[in-house]
């Protein structure tokens, strides 16, 4: 089957990498791609947030599937334009992803389900929002609604913070995104990501890791779109993915369906873990970026057949087959990242690595020219590796990182502390 894969980070190389070794795959067409995901799949440049443009696309190529990799274009009806195409699609409605889009309509869902999450209350005027900051006293977090790439989320952990996170918010620093405000209960505990595939009815748990976020070792300095992950994360025991997907994944799933809005494609739930206890963070309507990178590590090509089941609705049938082991990425960005950085270095080295089952350098922000690797983005190569244990998957990351030679990139040297 033709296949086009929507997204250029990361996250798509390494589906790319995956679908690309499935022997269902035949054309593979990455759009826009980046510098890594030329080398196994052609790349193409139209918009992606234009459905009537993707199905143009797929017309033209004779795209048999496509699977949909960010929010953005997913959050734009690009799946629904697909679909309605009459074309196989990975990935969620426009209204079903709403579960990232609001975080508003997310906290509705848990509600109606009981899934259990953070206290909250929404307002759409500064005035309301900052008299029940008073009220509510600190620690509180401070969330714009919309889409803000994953900066819209204020830590109000003094008073003074969360009054400022409600000015930030109303005063237009996320655009539209910010004109409703959710202001929630801090939750303590230890975070974790679940990925679960669902056609809409039945779900299946594929994978758990742990991200990075914040920009330096030891968890310090400013959130990032994460630095590094690794998976399995042990902190989301056997236990505790059940109790999660029985009070929270299949409630919402449910709910979901009974709104007329059933969600098809793989259900990132954020979780925090406390005494034993998972509750929701978050949903994202996509995979994890890095989290995706060790997820596709530890899948390889049935990742293909386990898309395609979600897509045709019978994923009642799927199974997925596990291989014993950890998979853990480091992210090298731009130096400079999360806040401005410099572009256009040269990244030197890459030629000689390994490009194996165990052992894959993912492209992130890359661009090539004049048979050079150049760093065109903030974060930039997603170097991944698996082991028979985390420690053995982060030593073979960090060799391959020492390998490449790039003045202008960094990254952190703790990636997995949290399990190791
Ligand atoms: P979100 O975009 O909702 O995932 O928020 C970004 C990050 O903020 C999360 O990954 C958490 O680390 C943190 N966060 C969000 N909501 C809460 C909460 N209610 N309590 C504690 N931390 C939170
Ligand atoms: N790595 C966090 C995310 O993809 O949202």
């Amino acid at each position: 089957m033709n296949i086009l894969i929507l997204g250029g980070g990361g996250r798509e190389h390494a589906l790319a990498w995956a679908v690309k070794q499935n022997p269902k795959c035949d054309r593979l067409i990455v759009a826009p791609g980046n510098a890594g995901i030329a080398g196994i799949a052609e790349c193409a440049d139209f918009d992606i947030l234009d459905g009537a443009a993707v199905v143009e696309f797929c017309g033209e190529n004779a795209i048999d599937f496509v699977i949909v990799g960010p929010e953005a274009p997913l959050a734009a009806g690009v799946a629904d334009a697909t679909r309605d195409a009459g074309i196989l699609t990975f990935g969620p409605s426009a209204k079903a992803a709403r579960l990232e889009a609001s975080k508003g309509f997310t906290k509705e869902i848990c509600d109606a389900c009981a899934a259990p999450t953070a206290a909250y209350a929404r307002f759409d005027t500064a005035e309301a929002a900052r008299a029940y900051v008073q009220a509510q006293g600190a620690p509180l977090v401070i969330k714009a609604d919309g889409l803000a790439a994953g900066k819209g989320v204020i830590m109000g952990m003094t008073l003074e913070e969360a009054l400022a996170g409600v000015e930030t918010v109303f005063g237009g620093a996320f655009g539209s995104a910010g004109a409703e405000v959710v202001i929630e209960e801090f939750m303590e505990g230890e975070e974790a990501s679940f990925f679960i595939l669902t056609d809409g009815t039945n779900a299946l748990p594929i994978g758990t890791a742990q991200d990075h976020k914040r920009v330096g070792d030891g968890d310090t300095g400013p959130n990032t779109g994460g630095m590094g992950a690794y998976s399995p994360a042990p902190v989301l025991t056997q236990a505790i993915q059940d109790q999660a997907m029985a009070e929270i994944v299949l409630p919402t799933i449910a709910e979901m369906a009974r709104r007329g809005m059933p969600y098809q494609g793989v259900l990132y739930a954020g979780l925090m873990i406390k005494d034993g206890r998972a509750r929701l963070v978050e949903y994202n309507c996509r995979f994890g970026d890095p989290e995706c990178q060790v997820l596709m590590m530890r899948l390889g090509a049935q990742a293909l057949d386990l898309m395609l089941a979600c897509a045709e609705g019978r994923l009642s049938e799927a199974r997925v087959n596990w291989a014993e082991d950890h998979a853990l990425t480091v992210v090298m960005a731009s130096l400079g990242y999360p806040e401005t950085y410099v572009k256009g270095t040269q990244i030197r080295g890459l030629e000689g690595l390994p490009e194996t089952s165990r052992e894959m350098v993912f492209h992130a922000g890359t661009k090539a020219a004049e048979g050079r690797i150049l760093a065109v983005g903030g974060r930039v190569l997603n170097v991944t590796a698996r082991g028979e244990s985390l420690a053995e998957a982060r030593d073979r990351a960090y060799a391959l990182v020492d390998a490449i030679d790039w003045p202008e990139g960094f990254c952190r040297r703790d990636i997995g502390w949290r399990a190791l």
